[in-house]
């Protein structure tokens, strides 16, 4: 992995500068979930009736490992958890282990961008708040759909456009409205199996992480004063995300079920 690069990556993907990245297990202390809702992906892989032992899950960008353990959990599944940081993969295993599910899940270091293009014969993939890491929803879809074996299962937990116009800000490119949006997600001859609106959901997943986020800062600024300025940019940061998701994205889930014919 190239270190820059990959730092640059995982800035992003949590919205904020590099030079931050020291401080993520202060700032994110006392969150589990990283943007996803767990249990929304159990609630809607449940159904499948997948056997629990048979079945391999694949969480990109897994943070702190909250949709594998969960999953491992309630459904049984074995999980591979993929992510670049690896004080959350530290803090997924410990989770696992609390959750008494470590045989059933492993997390591994790896650059998710890099790493699916090697996976293969996944049962379900999970792409979750990870925005536009693999390009819009078409290139999204392709690569993911790669991962599993044909007839396997893609979930992915973003959203789209409230309205035509494009929102011009870093991290945005990939959100079009929604027509347009199932359009990209079903070029690859996929199938909706279920689409979730989650609108009152990640409003309050933003504003609840907004709120911890705010108390980690003081604490953390007790200690360290010196970052006040910069703390204050990434918490100024953080509110204008909110503002604009709330503004212009509607939050969905969306389970495919890749076509069964090989390509
Ligand atoms: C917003 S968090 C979402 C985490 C998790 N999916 C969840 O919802 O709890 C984004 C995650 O993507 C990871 N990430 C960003 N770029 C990555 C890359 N290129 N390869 C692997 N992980 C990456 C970050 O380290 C972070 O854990």
């Amino acid at each position: 992995m190239k270190e820059n690069d990959i730092n640059k990556s995982v800035a992003d993907s949590l919205e904020m500068d590099t030079g931050m990245l020291p401080f993520v297990p202060e700032l994110l202390k006392g969150m589990w979930a990283l943007g996803s809702s767990p249990e929304r992906v159990v609630e809607l892989l449940r159904p499948l009736g997948l056997d629990p032992a048979g079945t391999k899950l694949l969480d990109l960008g897994c943070g702190k490992g909250a949709v594998s353990v969960t999953v491992a959990h309630a459904l049984g599944f074995r999980a591979v958890g993929i992510d670049a940081c690896e004080v959350f993969l530290e803090e997924a295993r410990q989770k696992a282990a609390e959750w008494g599910v470590t045989q059933k899940c492993s997390f591994e270091l790896e650059d998710l961008r890099e790493y699916v293009k090697e996976a293969s014969d996944f049962d379900v993939v999970v792409f979750a708040s990870l925005g536009g890491l693999l390009g819009d929803y078409h290139k999204l879809v392709g690569a993911l759909r790669r991962t599993v074996r044909p007839g396997g299962y893609i979930l992915i937990d973003d959203g789209f456009l409230q309205r035509e116009k494009p929102v011009k800000r870093a991290g945005y490119g990939h959100y079009t409205p929604h027509a347009q949006t199932l359009k990209q997600l079903f070029a690859h001859g996929d199938t909706l199996v279920k689409e979730t609106l989650t609108i009152e959901e990640s409003k309050n997943i933003n504003q609840e992480y907004l709120a911890i986020i705010k108390q980690n800062a003081k604490v953390l600024l007790e200690n360290r004063p010196e970052l006040e300025d910069r703390v204050a940019e990434y918490i100024r940061g953080q509110e204008t995300e909110c503002e604009i998701l709330d503004a212009h994205i509607t939050g969905a889930i969306w389970l495919l079920r890749r076509s069964p014919a090989k390509p």
